[in-house]
């Protein structure tokens, strides 16, 4: 076993786990904004109950996940460039898309951590529909990192 089998194992397992809290999340802020067409106590019962969700599904699950990405990601950054393969690497079209997706990833997931915020204060004014509009994003961004980094596609 080498280093880099490790790191690509735990990168791979940190990543199932960040885009599950991805992909759920959203979700959770649909099911939050359609209660406003519920008779009260039910509403605020079932805000309490979404809000206490989606803070634990943040907290416990989707930032450690995002982090652990993240450094196992560094990590293979490093064994790629300094050990295996070289900086230029890191120019190729296929690792550059790579790369472009997690920056986008990230902007996603600190723009729902936003919007946590917003929904606990009362003042987000997004729609069930655009959370279920939204709510494969994260999905298509990782079709496209996952085949960038499998094929190493290039151009010509
Ligand atoms: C969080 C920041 C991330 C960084 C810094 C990062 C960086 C890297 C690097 C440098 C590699 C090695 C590429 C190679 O030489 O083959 C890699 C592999 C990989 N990454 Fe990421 N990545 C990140 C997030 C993600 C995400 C979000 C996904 C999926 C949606 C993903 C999926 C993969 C896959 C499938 C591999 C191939 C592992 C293998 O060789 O078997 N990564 N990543």
């Amino acid at each position: 076993m080498t280093a880099y089998d490790l790191a690509r194992g735990l990168h791979i397992l940190a990543v199932i786990a960040w885009m599950a809290g991805l992909l759920f999340l959203p979700r959770l802020y649909a099911y939050d904004a359609e209660q406003a067409e519920k008779p009260e106590p039910l509403r605020s019962e079932m805000r309490d109950l979404l809000r206490t969700w989606q803070h634990r599904l943040l907290k416990i699950i989707l930032n450690p996940a995002m982090i652990a990405a993240w450094v196992f990601g560094a990590w293979l950054i490093w064994l790629d460039g300094a050990v295996l393969r070289g900086w230029g690497v890191f120019h190729e079209p296929w690792m550059v898309t790579k790369l472009l997706g997690v920056l986008a990833l990230t902007g996603w997931h600190h723009y729902l951590a936003v919007e946590k915020k917003r929904i606990a204060a009362g003042t987000s004014v997004r729609t069930g529909r655009f959370w279920r509009m939204t709510n494969e994003v994260p999905f298509l961004l990782a079709i496209v990192m996952v085949l960038s980094v499998t094929t190493e596609w290039t151009f010509g």
